[in-house]
């Protein structure tokens, strides 16, 4: 037996009282979870500790909290290591973010997480004719969707959202992880309508902003993230969807800008996102259009020093002296015969080969 100390975040938004931190010291061997400090903490001190949990094994996603400032499950975290991770020997215990507090450790899923799993329309829409009997699926399919399909939504990718921090309207990376587990299934008979869906929608799959943070904070390995990208390669790549939020060019300038200076030079960003591929897209009619549109996020970059006009208008020199390597990883890549998707869930390893 050993003893730790948890300190709670304590809210309760019925009383009109601000939020507060409450220690508590719980006696369990290391490899217990922080869940079960929990509930000792509440059996033996204060039965008004407020904490959601059901299956304790991983498996149903109610116990859902921030540790330490990360998100993770409580049932899924052993005491032992909470405290050594932990900033001064307490296990700092406190409710996932970006969503509303109902009390304590508790936070009001429906508000976020289920209202937005529901904008995907989680569920299959049947080919027709639906066949006598089973429909036959191609191995590789499966495996393809098998890592999206591992998700207990638990909201842990939510909570550390950051684009969803800045807009509470994106759909978020559960949801569209949810989106790809169908998008991804060749029974499925509404692919391209939902990836035009999810393209056009301004809160959609162009509003991520590839900061990683569901990744590590997803505890079953789903990579929601990487899920998005998916969505991402079939719509732009495969249906050849080019949305009205102009994502698909602004994520095609980018490809286009590395690969060409070795580095992302962007005084060119904007001009590319709406002019093409060239660097003289600058000069293009549709982009002076869209340039009007883009004023003041053209004035941020000017107040920012991120573009500066002379630098936008004369041909770029920067460039990465090793600019060949980086070439190269392109080359291979755009030269393989079919596009590889990475499968962490499937290999155990962070790239397919
Ligand atoms: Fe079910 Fe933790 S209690 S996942």
């Amino acid at each position: 037996m050993a003893e730790f100390t948890l300190r709670l975040r304590r809210y309760d938004p019925e009383s009109g009282e601000a939020p507060y931190w409450e220690e508590h010291t719980i006696e369990l061997e290391p490899h217990r979870s922080v869940l079960e400090g929990i509930l000792q903490a509440k059996n033996r001190f204060d039965g008004s500790i407020g904490i959601r949990c059901s299956c304790r094994a991983a498996i149903c996603g109610s116990c859902g909290v921030k540790i330490n400032g990360q998100p993770d499950l409580a049932c899924h975290t052993h005491l032992g290591r909470a405290k050594k991770r932990s900033r001064d020997g307490v296990i700092e215990v406190e409710p996932m973010g970006n969503m509303p507090v109902i009390k304590d450790l508790i936070v009001d899923m429906e508000a976020v997480h289920w209202k937005k799993i529901r904008r995907v329309t989680p569920w299959l829409i049947a080919k027709q004719p639906v066949p006598e009997r089973e429909y036959i699926v191609p191995r590789e399919s499966m495996v393809d969707v098998t890592q999206s399909m591992a998700c207990i939504q638990c909201g842990a990718c939510v909570s550390d959202c950051l684009s969803m921090e800045v807009d509470p309207e994106f759909i978020g990376p559960a949801a569209l992880a949810k989106a790809y587990r169908f998008v991804g299934d060749p029974r499925d008979d509404q692919t391209f309508e939902r990836l035009q869906d999810l393209a056009e929608d301004p809160h959609g799959i162009y509003d991520c902003t590839h900061c990683f943070q569901c990744i590590s904070a997803c505890p079953k390995g789903v990579a929601p993230m990487s899920q998005i990208m998916r969505l991402r390669r079939r719509a732009g790549n495969d249906f050849h969807i080019e949305d009205r939020n102009n994502g698909e060019r602004h994520e095609r300038a980018f490809v286009s800008l590395v690969k060409q200076y070795g580095l992302l030079n962007e005084a060119e960003l904007l001009p590319r996102s709406y002019g093409g591929d060239s660097p003289l897209a600058k000069f293009k009619p549709s982009f002076a259009g869209e340039a009007a549109n883009s004023l003041p996020v053209i004035a941020k970059g000017l107040l920012r020093r991120k573009v500066r006009p002379a630098a936008v208008l004369k041909p770029h020199k920067l460039a990465r002296p090793d600019r060949d390597q980086i070439k190269r990883i392109y080359d291979e890549v755009e030269g393989r015969e079919a596009r590889a998707e990475f499968n962490i869930y499937i290999s155990g390893k962070d790239e397919d080969r």
